[in-house]
């Protein structure tokens, strides 16, 4: 069974709280629990981690004990050099989602160190972008190095 990452960037355990007009009313668990649910439906294992440090983030794509990661970096997608050379570097496809779509937001958020290099990018589609990602991810043939074992 293909086992998926979903990794969760700094803020995101806000949600529900956090700016609600932008990313929606749902909380955190309550995606975590839609996506366990499509997951199941699709025969994919699912594995859940947040957290708001830069390093944390890193050192869990560094288990490498999955074969695909979902990928929201929040505020780190426009920053980090790390965060991307982490997920270069573990060999593993990965899906970039956002809530939001921030190619439409403030300039500073134009900026993005993921998207070339992810598999995909669904963006704008609230919660339903990651039950998206994991269609596509049902769905997708997972080739060459990425399947290997680290
Ligand atoms: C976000 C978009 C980012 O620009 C922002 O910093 C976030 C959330 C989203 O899901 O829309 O924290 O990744």
């Amino acid at each position: 069974m293909t086992r998926v990452l979903i990794l969760q960037g700094p803020n995101l355990n806000l949600l529900g709280s956090r700016e609600p007009e932008i990313y929606g009313a749902e909380t955190l668990e309550d995606i975590h629990r839609a996506i366990s649910a499509r997951a199941a439906e699709l025969n994919l294992d699912v594995v859940f981690f947040q957290s708001n440090h830069e390093g944390a983030l890193i050192d869990r794509l560094h288990e490498r004990d999955f074969e695909v990661a979902i990928v929201n970096a929040a505020g780190l997608t426009h920053t980090s050099v790390a965060l991307r050379d982490a997920l270069l570097g573990i060999a593993r496809p990965f899906w970039e989602v956002h809530l939001s779509d921030p190619a439409t937001r403030e300039p500073f958020r134009q900026m993005n160190f993921l998207t070339d290099v992810a598999r995909s990018s669904i963006v704008g589609r609230g919660m339903a972008g990651y039950l998206d990602a994991l269609e596509e991810i049902a769905a997708a043939p997972m080739t060459g190095t990425e399947t290997e074992s680290a």
